[in-house]
């Protein structure tokens, strides 16, 4: 299964990414999770993207395009894989649409801004996994450890409230164009455009498991 979870900063796309790949067998791919490996590695890549991230800008769309095409070109993408946070852009979705990768699902998980700012600024991590708790809605087992590891969670440098405004408001201009660009391509060509399902991401972290999955399977 090929999948695109789309959804604004903190809808859940992580979370829920989790459960996902667990179920079909396939590997989350967050570009995210990626350009904060290449960050904290000090890579060339890492170099370039740092500031951008920080104040919640997107990084270029030649970068991510790149970094996409090779990642899917492994091995363990041969049965598929769950793209978290990519597509973000309209010349992004374009490049796979170009590239003829094949895509069988969207899925938007959608949440209105204000329950998302409340959701960001309890949010931990696990730098190493990318997984991710937050502190009253979905805590870990042991405060601040992890559950695998029981290594300490860490807060996001993006999270913090003014960072989130912008990271919402990029999100607007320049990612929710995207949901029109699927529900309108699935529209014109059902054959090969990857079916469209919403789902609300309001509600608890099961509830909107046992949503997702239902949409995948149903
Ligand atoms: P990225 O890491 O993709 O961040 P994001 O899209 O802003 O999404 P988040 O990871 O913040 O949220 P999420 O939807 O995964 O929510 P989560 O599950 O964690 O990107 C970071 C940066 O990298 C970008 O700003 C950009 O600079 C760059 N970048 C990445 N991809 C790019 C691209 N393609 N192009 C250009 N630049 C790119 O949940 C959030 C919180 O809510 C957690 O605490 C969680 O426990 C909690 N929660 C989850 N579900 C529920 C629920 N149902 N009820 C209550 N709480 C919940
Ligand atoms: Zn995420």
């Amino acid at each position: 299964m090929r999948l695109i979870l789309l959804g604004a900063p903190g809808a859940g796309k992580g979370t829920q990414a989790q459960f996902i790949c667990e179920r079909f067998g396939i590997p989350q791919i967050s570009t995210g999770d990626m350009l904060r490996a290449a960050v904290k590695e000090g890579s060339e890549l890492g170099i370039k993207v740092k500031e951008i991230m920080t104040t919640g800008g997107l990084v270029s769309d030649d970068i991510i395009i790149a970094l996409v095409k090779e990642r899917i070109s492994q091995p363990d993408c041969a049965n598929g894989f769950l793209f978290d946070g990519f597509p973000r852009t309209l010349p992004q979705a374009d490049a796979m649409k170009d590239a003829g990768v094949k895509i069988d699902h969207v899925l938007e998980i959608a949440v209105d801004d204000e329950e998302i700012v409340k959701r960001l600024a309890g949010r931990r991590v696990h730098p190493g996994s990318g997984r991710v708790y937050h502190v009253e809605y979905n805590p870990p087992k042991e405060m601040g450890k992890d559950d695998v590891t029981g290594e300490a969670l860490i807060q996001r440098e993006d999270d913090q409230e003014s960072t989130v405004r912008n990271r919402l408001s990029v999100y607007h201009d320049q990612t929710a164009p995207l949901v029109d660009y699927y529900q309108q391509w699935a529209k014109e060509d059902a054959d090969v455009a990857p079916v469209y399902h919403r789902v609300e991401g309001v509600g608890s972290v099961d509830d909107i498991t046992r949503q997702v999955i239902e949409a995948l399977e149903g």
